[in-house]
């Protein structure tokens, strides 16, 4: 829920510290806007001399004025039926219709023709000197991080700035902790103490930080951690028209637990035959289907998978993939990243699948791109992850995984998709593919089955679930996936709603 997010705290933290007192009604749309409108929204009344009880009228009449610039992010209520997609109290977006607007689809990064490695130990050496550099690079663009010094250069008492990536993290009871932080040059013992907690508990091994402190000869006592992260002013990049994608993924064709019914019905509302009349007219605008990996169940994957199966060949189950996929309208193009479950290398960055076994999915037009990809629809710019390497953050960071945005809201602040080394598969690449270099409009990932969405700094974060019932290993873990319930965004003003298939 909106409400109960860090982005709905800081609201309601800007409105006391700006004096304001809202109406409860006035309080619910301003808690479901787009964060920086929400600010700029405050910050307009408090420029207003004698506003003290902000009502709803009011806030939409600064909206209006102020919709144009800003993007409007709001979060649709859950719905049994796709009829009642559509949130109520939205006004209703200018009609458009995607048959009649041109393809703009431009690949920003894919690693399938980029990689290639011995996997030797020079290669790992390499490659994390190589994410060193980015993510410093990173820090050293920003306004804010000057006169950093070198992990050599501490050795008296003086105020240090380093950047570094963490070596190891020990924590006392006290709540300090101590971590080793490394750089090209050495290592170096940086105490946290208990007052930066709120702020340590972000911390994962590998990740690369920005210490400031004290030195007291033998180590650092830190006063500041810093994320390379998003940009405050981070503003996204906006489609000229009122555009929609639609971005789903873990589809596990293949698989006995594939929710046919569902699907169907989603491929019946896009094709313009199901829902009501908003509905079917919002179908028209889709332009986009995003599928974010996980497409088939894979052989093999886990032990006594063949029992799950309704056909044990790869090629067989890209067959039904493209059986479903070919009923999308012709007019909306269909983008596909691999997951673990797909039949191509496992080690991240994974190349596209090859047509040898997904060669129906070729056949019917779908754009097969490897993980992670970063691509551009109408200028606004996409990152598309599978996200292997959540469960890593959900574990490092005690994060629950039915909250899948919050681990990706983690990978954002440390600007990289895999910063945990050890339990995810890496590829030791000669470039770092897994840097999030440039800030995303979308950020797009599955493979935790369980639907979640926010935005973060303007940033929208999207896990789009699966269309895959229960299976029996998530039976054991306590997993309850959320399947059927995709999201659509559209890319002029980041409107975001979730649909709702599982009803009849
Ligand atoms: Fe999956």
């Amino acid at each position: 829920m909106i409400g109960t997010s860090q982005v709905a705290k800081r609201t309601v933290k800007e409105l006391l510290e700006a004096g304001l007192q809202v109406t409860p009604r006035a309080l619910d749309v301003i808690l479901a806007l787009e964060p920086s409108l929400a600010s700029l929204v405050i910050s307009k009344v408090k420029a207003t001399e004698g506003t003290l009880v902000l009502t709803e009228e009011d806030i939409r009449k600064l909206i209006e004025k102020e919709e144009p610039r800003e993007a409007t992010n709001v979060k649709a209520p859950k719905s049994e039926e796709a009829q009642s997609i559509i949130p109520p109290g939205l006004k209703p977006k200018p009609a458009l219709t995607a048959r009649e607007v041109d393809e703009d689809f431009e690949v920003v990064m894919d690693p399938t023709k980029m990689i290639g490695t011995s996997g030797s130990l020079d290669d790992f050496v390499n490659y994390f000197k190589d994410r060193y550099m980015r993510l410093s690079n990173l820090f050293l663009k920003r306004g804010d991080i000057k006169g950093i010094c070198r992990t050599c250069e501490v050795g008296r008492a003086e105020e240090v700035k380093l950047i570094g990536l963490v070596r190891e993290i020990s924590r006392a009871r006290s709540g300090s902790m101590v971590i080793e932080l490394e750089d090209l040059d050495g290592v170096v013992s940086v105490l946290i103490p208990s007052n930066l907690t709120d702020k340590a508990r972000h911390l994962m091994l590998d990740q690369v930080v920005c210490v400031e402190g004290r030195s007291n000869g033998a180590f650092v006592v830190a006063d500041n951690i810093i994320w390379p992260d998003i940009p405050f002013d981070h503003k996204p990049r906006r489609a000229d028209e009122p555009i929609m994608a639609v971005f789903i993924s873990d589809t596990h064709f293949g698989s006995k637990k594939f929710m046919e019914k569902p699907f169907t019905r989603f491929l019946e509302w896009l094709q313009g035959k199901r829902g009501d009349e908003k509905s079917r007219s919002l179908a028209k605008q889709v332009k986009y289907l995003v599928i974010g990996g996980d497409i088939v169940d894979g052989v093999g994957v886990y032990p006594n998978q063949e029992k799950e199966l309704v056909v044990e060949e790869l090629y067989a189950q890209y067959e039904i993939a493209a059986r479903h996929l070919e009923n999308v309208p012709d007019y909306v193009k269909t983008i596909a990243i691999p997951g673990g479950h797909d039949a191509t290398r496992q080690a991240l960055p994974q190349p596209a699948i090859p047509k040898d076994y997904s060669e129906p999915l070729y056949e019917i037009g779908v754009e097969m791109l490897g993980d992670p990809a970063y691509f551009r629809i109408h200028g606004v710019e996409v990152l598309c992850f599978h996200g292997d390497p959540l469960n890593d953050v959900m574990t490092a960071l005690s994060i629950d995984s039915h909250y899948p945005e919050k681990a990706m809201i983690e990978l954002l602040r440390g600007r990289h998709l895999a910063p945990v080394y050890g339990s995810t598969p890496l590829s030791p690449e000669p470039m770092d593919l897994l840097v999030i270099e440039k800030v995303p409009d979308i950020f797009h990932c599955g493979h935790l089955h369980v639907n979640g969405q926010e935005n973060y700094r303007g940033v929208t974060v999207i896990n789009s679930g699966t269309f895959q019932d229960q299976t029996d290993y998530q039976k054991a873990m306590g997993l309850t996936p959320t399947p059927g319930k995709p999201y659509i965004v559209n890319l002029k003003d980041f409107w975001v709603a979730q649909l709702d298939f599982t009803g009849d």
